[in-house]
């Protein structure tokens, strides 16, 4: 199977309350003062089927083991990259997608406890091989994370405890590491505009000559 590298797919990373959908709608401003076109994507969902399985997945309700939980998030993804992810970038759209791969191997190998390497494997069956070129991490403790969200609306997903996130985040640490070609890692204690601009500098290094 082709690992497509250099493509307009560009993931954000972090654990709840990094500010990832902040960060992502201001870089939806910036490129479109650029007058470059964007798709905007959140996972899991981006379309009728995987926004079904979102409310499957975070209904507080449902009580889902570890297995099926990573299997449903991994059917919200090939779903999203068929019919949503491969024709824009065919186009050679950008794409920015709320979260993707990592998050499933750090919330279910890291957090759960999950065989990474069975979630790697499935994770490159779902994208049919598409490796985002560019993941921005946006790097908070945990403390801070609970601190930035609500009590009282959290998801299945975000009522887990302090453990499960510091978990979550040490798989962040090490992917940063492992793949540091393509993670680049930012501090998300920052003033909202200084992350913005420093995602907007690795944006235009790493697409050079396409944004100014
Ligand atoms: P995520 O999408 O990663 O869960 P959000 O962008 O929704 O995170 O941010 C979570 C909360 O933290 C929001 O209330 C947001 O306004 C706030 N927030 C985001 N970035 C910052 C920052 N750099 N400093 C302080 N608060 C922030
Ligand atoms: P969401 O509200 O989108 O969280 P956030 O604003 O932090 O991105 O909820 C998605 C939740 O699902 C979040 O807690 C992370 C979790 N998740 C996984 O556990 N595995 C995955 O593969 C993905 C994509 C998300």
């Amino acid at each position: 199977m082709d690992i497509q590298l250099i493509n307009k797919l560009i993931t954000f990373e972090g654990i709840d309350g990094s500010g990832k959908s902040t960060q992502i709608q201001l870089l939806n401003d910036w490129f479109d003062s650029n007058k470059i076109k964007i798709n905007n994507i959140r996972e899991p969902g981006g379309n009728n089927i995987s926004e079904v399985i979102r409310e499957v997945l975070l209904d507080r309700d449902n009580k889902i083991n570890s297995f099926s939980e990573t299997l449903l998030f991994l059917a919200s993804r090939a779903q999203l990259v068929d019919e949503t992810i491969l024709p824009l970038l065919a186009k050679d759209e950008f794409v920015i997608c709320d979260r993707f791969i990592d998050s499933t191997v750090v919330y279910q190998g890291y957090g759960r406890g999950l065989d990474i390497d069975l979630i790697n494997k499935i994770n490159l069956v779902t994208t049919q091989g598409i490796l985002p070129h560019l993941t921005i991490y946006i790097n908070i403790d945990v403390d801070m994370s609970v601190a930035r969200r609500s009590v009282v609306n959290n998801d299945r997903m975000e009522a887990v405890g302090k453990l499960f996130l510091s978990n979550v985040k040490k798989g962040y640490d090490e992917l940063a590491d492992l793949y540091s070609e393509r993670i680049k890692m930012i501090n998300g204690d920052d003033t909202i505009s200084n992350i913005q601009n420093n995602i907007q500098n690795i944006i235009k290094e790493q697409y050079k000559g396409l944004i100014c």
